[in-house]
């Protein structure tokens, strides 16, 4: 295990599996239909290349870069959008896929910016909800694994840009992020 791991908190074989049931679950919701995906950057880049490959409906996907301010202290709900989608979703069965819902902030305005281009739906898909940290109510209609308040890293998640190439989900040491946060 890598040496700034404390311990792993969700398996990849565990992961891989609720990925697929995942898959199964909105294939089916989304029978005869076509699916936009739009991936968070950076962080649901793993799990959507995941997700994508067991979906059996027909799906095109783009992304979405946000960048939260004031997240060091905690988010202070202003949410900045450093790329936007390349093409129109007016009209599109968006599928919203996160990593990760902490406060509940970033979710609840990409939400309203997606909205506001009129899509024919619009659903979330993330892969970790911290129920504990929510400050703002959102609703995930597919969701992978409620997790306690930890400092997870892995599949994607990254304390500092690193640890994003973990293949499991893993409670990053105390020391590694104190005073850092
Ligand atoms: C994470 C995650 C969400 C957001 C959730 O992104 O991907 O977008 O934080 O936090 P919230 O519910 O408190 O708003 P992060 O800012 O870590 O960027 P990254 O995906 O590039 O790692």
């Amino acid at each position: 295990m890598h040496p700034d791991i404390e311990r792993v908190l969700l398996a990849r074989e565990e992961i891989q599996e609720r990925v697929r049931l995942l898959g199964t679950q909105i294939s089916a919701d989304y029978k005869g239909k076509e699916i936009l995906a739009v991936g968070v950057l950076k962080g649901s880049v793993v799990f959507l290349a995941d997700l994508l490959r067991v979906l059996t409906v027909p799906v095109e996907i783009d992304f979405i870069a946000v960048s939260s301010y004031g997240k060091a202290s905690a988010s202070s709900g202003v949410v900045r959008i450093l790329k936007d989608l390349d093409r129109s979703i007016t009209g599109r069965d968006v599928l919203l896929v996160e990593d990760i819902v902490d406060t509940g902030l970033t979710l609840n305005y990409l939400k309203e910016h997606l909205l506001s281009q009129q899509p024919a739906g619009l659903r979330v898909c993330a892969l970790l909800d911290k129920p504990s940290r929510r400050r703002v109510p959102v609703e995930i209609d597919y969701l992978g694994f409620s997790i306690p308040d930890e400092f997870v890293v892995g599949y994607g998640l990254d304390y500092a840009g690193r640890y994003r190439n973990l293949p499991d989900i893993c409670v990053l040491r105390r020391e590694v992020y104190e005073g850092g946060r």
